[in-house]
């Protein structure tokens, strides 16, 4: 289904599902706080390394209900978070994501927000986030917002005014159509559009005798971004965070802000998705060009502020070229991190593609630094996605290494690194997100990827919650794939990650080094070496076939020096022998990370 909405902001939803969704000082203070020993990587700005810290960050997205409850109502919080923030400095993540925690009727979880300016009492206070800031700031982990600018909730002031009447003074921050007759003298919508969550995308309002467009729920009315106002008003609330000291934001749905103002029907591709919805192109309500204004203001905006603040795109295109625009082409003056979920998103462990697809993003986006994702709270994980049923947790260790040793901001989501399963419900009575219940049986929905955190054994609920009913159920194998369980054993996939992590920290070239693809027409082992400014070498091996594969690296005839290979990191653990001789055997999913020394 993924062709089908390939220009669609929505998440691709692969393995049979429709595509649905598919204080400012603080910051500027970091790199030279009294008592803060800068450490020797991402975030220390210095002349030695002047990249800025996003380019080599680890990012970690939190769902906020399902991260940590701290009073025991089912739901996780801010303060639950906050609790949390030492086990996120031991993984070494440098900044996190939270998705939606501001006032909502949580219709979509959050992406669907009543108040800009304040947090939802089900997650805590400003003051709660105030103090997460701070603490997060201690321990060098900045704090990234979800910004929902395409819609607001209905329940939103703005909403509720607009609908009251046609004359009201926010009626054109949305976006209004009188339709057309209809045979029976009835109001039909304006045109064909449907919303990605089901049913036609236009709804009809007695009381203005108009259709609003919602690309998403009903519940979640778009903004009519060709209104002045509305950028004001959404610029002001993002100033509202900034000024609190957050290091920017995740822009949700940004390629969807603008629609075609002919309201042209869109284009039908033949057959039915999911929901039961015709199968539509999105050439006049996805990816429109004035979008791109609105980025570069914003993008100036977020300039203003000290700290190298951030702006990540959830930007779904069909081809890496396109992102390019994102981040302003050669100007670079528009998102700094559009997320790349070209191939992460995917379900084929393939080395060709993979390789492919690095090559692509070093070559086609004016040097901008990728951002890759594997996972995140709209898609089934990657475990399950990637996995092959028997070798999933080497797989999953191949995916770490790939999105860690890769020259990319990485993008890491909760419960990724300790191989968290998607637990899709299995009765219909049991499915909270809306689009599996209209969706049901064919889209299930996306509480699979969203349940609770799995921390520990101390309780039922995964030490999550003291309360045994969490808004969605904690799976049954928490007993073994569990944080603390994970700590305690060295070969865990949680411990893959912190290993991986800390090198990507402490080494230069896979910090900060250029990339060399090795062996490229290899179809079953993805080879590169990534190479510091000094010659320093580091070589990544990802042996993607069910196979034993045996590989023999020619370093000189690609430009690099050293003879001898030393072996830093590898899975399966001690397979590889510290030093190694040509050629090289990697069991079946065998991932090796090894040093090109001159010497032995
Ligand atoms: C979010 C989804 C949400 C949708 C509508 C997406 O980008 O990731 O979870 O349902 O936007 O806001
Ligand atoms: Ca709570």
């Amino acid at each position: 289904m993924h062709t089908t909405r390939t220009r669609s902001t929505a998440s691709l939803r692969k393995l049979g599902r429709t595509l649905l969704y598919v204080g400012s000082c603080l910051l500027a203070g970091w790199t030279c706080a009294a008592g803060d020993a800068p450490r020797s990587d991402a975030r220390v700005h210095t002349a030695a390394n002047p990249d800025p810290w996003w380019k080599h960050a680890v990012i970690y997205e939190i769902y906020p209900r399902s991260f940590q409850d701290s009073n025991g109502d089912g739901i996780g919080d801010l303060n639950g978070i906050t609790q949390r923030l030492d086990y996120l400095q031991a993984l070494g993540v440098d900044a996190i994501w939270i998705a939606p925690m501001y006032p909502s009727p949580q219709v979509d979880f959050g992406y669907d927000i009543s108040d800009y300016q304040n947090v939802d009492p089900q997650y805590g206070s400003l003051a709660d986030f105030d103090h997460l800031v701070a603490q997060a700031g201690k321990r060098h982990i900045r704090v990234l917002l979800d910004m929902v600018l395409n819609h607001t909730s209905d329940q939103h002031p703005w909403f509720l005014e607009a609908a009251r009447s046609r004359d009201s003074a926010r009626h054109d921050f949305y976006c209004w159509n009188d339709g057309k007759p209809g045979p029976a003298g009835q109001r039909l919508p304006p045109n064909n559009w449907v919303s990605l969550f089901g049913g036609s995308a236009w709804q009809y309002l007695p009381a203005v005798g108009q259709f609003y467009y919602h690309m998403f729920y009903r519940q979640q009315p778009d903004l009519n971004w060709r209104n002045p106002q509305v950028e004001r008003a959404m610029f002001a609330a993002m100033r509202f965070w900034l000024d609190r000291g957050v290091a920017g934001f995740r822009l949700d749905a940004i390629t969807t802000l603008f629609e075609d103002a002919k309201l042209r029907d869109e284009p039908a591709l033949g057959g039915r998705n999911a929901q039961g919805d015709p199968i539509l192109s999105d050439l006049y309500t996805n990816n429109l060009p004035e979008v791109h204004g609105v980025i570069r203001r914003m993008r100036a905006m977020i300039d203003e502020y000290p700290g190298e603040r951030v702006l990540i795109g959830e930007t779904y295109v069909p081809k890496t070229a396109d992102l390019d625009p994102w981040y302003g082409g050669a100007l670079h003056n528009e998102l700094q991190l559009p997320m790349d979920t070209l191939v992460g998103l995917g379900s084929k462990l393939d080395a060709s593609s993979f390789r492919q697809h690095l090559i692509e993003a070093a070559t086609q986006l004016h040097d901008s630094r990728p951002l890759l994702v594997f996972d995140n709270h709209d898609n089934i994980r990657s475990w399950d996605r990637f996995g092959d049923g028997v070798h999933n947790d080497a797989i999953a260790r191949i995916v770490a290494a790939l999105l860690l040793t890769s020259r990319a901001t990485a993008l890491l989501y909760q419960g990724e690194e300790i191989g968290q399963r998607t637990a899709t419900p299995t009765r219909v009575e049991d499915v909270r997100d809306p689009i599996g219940i209209t969706g049901w049986p064919k889209e299930k929905g996306r509480d699979g990827e969203r349940t609770p955190m799995q921390w520990d054994t101390s309780n039922a609920q995964a030490g999550f919650s003291t309360n045994p009913k969490t808004w969605l159920p904690v799976p049954p194998d928490y007993r073994t794939v569990n944080v603390q369980t994970e700590s305690a054993d060295p070969q865990s996939l949680l411990n893959w990650h912190r290993r991986l992590i800390a090198l990507r920290r402490s080494n230069s070239a896979l910090h900060s080094g250029r990339t060399v693809m090795l062996d490229q027409t290899n179809a079953r082992v993805l080879t590169y070496a990534r190479v510091d400014a000094h010659g320093g070498t580091i070589i990544v091996s990802l042996n993607m076939s069910p196979r034993p594969q045996t590989i023999t690296l020619d370093a000189p005839a690609a430009g690099l020096s050293g003879t001898h290979y030393r072996t830093l990191l590898s899975s399966p653990e001690a397979i590889i022998a510290a030093a190694v001789s040509q050629p090289i055997a990697l069991p079946a999913f065998g991932a090796w990370v090894a040093a090109l020394d001159s010497r032995q």
